[in-house]
């Protein structure tokens, strides 16, 4: 497929979806939705990738969340067809069998934001400023902000950021639990490239069930989480990777994982 609202590139195992509309701060539209739901399904089928990178072009912003101008005269059909939208984009990620890195390299606000918490890992530039804004709209959040951010953060500061909709530095985020690392600007790039790297080394089976049984176990009872865990360990245990890991190890040199 040709993208016109996305840039999508691979190499070295590593997929790095791009949003590109600066003009529009990133802004999501239905096409922008469209092709990233196509890009992550070619990252999830391509073996050669081991991890995706999801930025936005420009220096300003990640995203600046839904196209408010799409929002004139709306009515709740419509409305609803744009949660839902946002919501497959959230749940194509964070059910992605492969680890999904948010690099926010400016403004993640409103659905912005709701996108990179569906992510792994947020990892922003120290210029970076996050914010649930719906509410200075009139709106709240629709792509899982109310649910995602009070379980990243906990209900206390989940309401202050939803109720006030104020945008906070990438410093605050990251006290609060919301990014998972900050990094001065000229290291930004180089800085999600090492991390992304670093985790395309990783076995892909066992970081595949990890983030299954992690994301699952945290919606069910403990019982049932550990159960599924005990299945799970079992699984990555019949791999090739364990071997290779174990064989790496006693002979003192790093493993090469392949995915089997
Ligand atoms: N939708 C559509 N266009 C947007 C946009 C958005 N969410 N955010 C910014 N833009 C556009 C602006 O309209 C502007 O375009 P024009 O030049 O054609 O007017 C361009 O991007 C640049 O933006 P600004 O001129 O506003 O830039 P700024 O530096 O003065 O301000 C900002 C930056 C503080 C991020 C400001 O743009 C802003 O507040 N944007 C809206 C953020 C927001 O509230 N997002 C939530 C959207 S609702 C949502 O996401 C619902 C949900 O839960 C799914």
């Amino acid at each position: 497929m040709e993208y016109t609202f996305i840039i999508y590139e691979k190499s070295e195992g590593v997929a790095t979806l791009t949003l590109n509309r600066p003009e529009a701060l990133n802004a999501f539209s239905k096409d922008v939705v469209k092709e990233a739901l196509d890009a992550l399904e070619d990252a999830k089928m391509d073996d050669s990738v081991r991890v995706v990178v999801l930025t936005g072009a420009g220096e300003k912003a990640f995203s600046a969340g839904a196209d408010i101008k799409t929002m004139k005269g709306t009515n709740a059909l419509k409305a609803r067809e744009l949660s839902l939208m946002g919501e497959s984009l959230c749940l194509a990620i964070e059910n992605h069998p492969k680890p999904v890195i948010a690099a926010i390299n400016g403004y993640a606000l409103g659905g912005g934001l709701e996108v990179s918490m569906a992510c792994d890992f947020r990892i922003a530039s120290e210029t970076a400023r996050v914010g649930q804004t719906e509410i200075n709209i009139g709106l709240i959040p629709g792509w899982g902000g109310t649910q995602r951010l009070t379980r990243l953060i906990g209900m206390t500061k989940a309401k202050e950021l939803i109720f006030t909709g104020k945008i906070i530095e990438a410093k605050t985020a990251e006290q609060l639990g919301i990014l998972n690392m900050v990094v001065p600007a000229g290291d930004f790039k180089a800085a999600v490239r090492q991390f992304a790297l670093d985790l395309a080394g990783k076995a892909p089976v066992a970081l595949r069930v990890a983030k299954a049984l992690m994301n699952k176990g945290a919606e069910i009872s403990l019982d049932a989480a550990l159960a599924l865990e005990r299945e799970g360990f079992g699984i990555v245990s019949s791999t090739e990777d364990l071997q290779e890991g174990v064989n790496a190890f006693t002979e003192k040199r790093k493993p090469t994982f392949k995915g089997q």
